[in-house]
């Protein structure tokens, strides 16, 4: 088999939820340019608008919808309208994820602001992950994709404390496992993407930032937003099919340092 054979994902079935910008948009990228049928989710109307005619650039078929992936419902239609439109659901990227906001210790830190990322990093990501898997069990076959990140394998409190990030972060990569266990009998693989530094709209927010991410990551530079791309297709293609439950770590050395 050719590689272009291994890592193919032509003609298949893909949502990927904060699709509209970051990662999430690379990732849809890479679906698309390899003849995917994309459906973008995500909460900014405008941005996910501007990031679909980019991708049907690739010409490939792509639906958007505006939704939080909190709420039951849009998930829940979106990717129905996806099973109706193409037939099926053959990969489900469960990206949209948020982080804490501003600094200080733990304690000082406001309540509200844990229950919010709880709330779209964990309980946003379980509820994307039980409605795709509904499908995949109905149609024998599935994988499913979470981003996690270099901070839910070791506490980020080193560069940039982030309590809830890390805390919801480490309980997504577990929550991988215990599916990826759940599912192994059932032919769907589910697995985690634990990024480190990436290039994105908004991060580095300034070339200080910048300068602290690459002196803490061994290769000494951040990665590109395309950098995804390899680690994504190879989850989402035949060239993983008897790997699940793992964390793939994208971090330039972060993490084994
Ligand atoms: P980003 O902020 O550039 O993009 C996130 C997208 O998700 C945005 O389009 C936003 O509108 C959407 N979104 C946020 N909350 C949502 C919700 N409740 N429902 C629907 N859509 C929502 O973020 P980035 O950096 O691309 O991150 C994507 C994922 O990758 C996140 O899970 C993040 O934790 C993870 N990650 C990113 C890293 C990086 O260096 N950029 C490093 C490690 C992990």
């Amino acid at each position: 088999m050719t590689a272009d054979q291994i890592f193919s994902v032509q003609g298949k079935t893909a949502i990927v939820t904060g699709a509209a910008s970051g990662l999430g948009f690379a990732m849809a990228e890479a679906l698309a340019e390899n003849g995917a049928n994309v459906t973008c989710f995500d909460l900014n109307e405008k941005r996910l608008a501007a990031a679909a005619e980019m991708l049907r650039a690739h010409g490939g078929q792509v639906m958007t919808f505006v939704g939080d992936v909190v709420a039951a419902a849009p998930v829940q239609n979106a990717i129905a309208a996806t099973v109706d439109a193409f037939g099926g659901l053959d990969i489900c990227v469960a990206n949209a994820g948020i982080s804490d906001r501003g600094d200080g210790l733990f304690h000082d830190r406001e309540p509200a602001d844990w229950t919010k990322v709880v709330d779209v990093n964990l309980h946003g990501l379980a509820l994307t992950n039980r409605t795709a898997l509904a499908q995949m069990m109905a149609q024998g076959h599935g994988k499913v994709i979470n981003v996690a990140s270099m901070w839910g394998l070791v506490g980020a409190s080193g560069l940039q404390p982030r309590p809830a990030y890390s805390a919801t972060k480490g309980a997504v990569i577990n929550l991988t496992r215990e599916l990826g266990v759940e599912y192994a009998p059932y032919n769907i693989q589910v697995n985690a993407i634990c990024p480190g530094f990436f290039r994105t709209e908004t991060r580095p927010k300034d070339a200080a930032q910048e300068a602290a991410f690459c002196a803490y990551t061994p290769m000494g530079r951040i990665a590109e937003a395309d950098e995804i791309k390899g680690s994504l297709l190879y989850l989402a293609s035949a060239a993983s099919d008897f790997v699940t439950g793992t964390a793939l770590v994208i971090d330039g050395g972060v993490t084994a340092a």
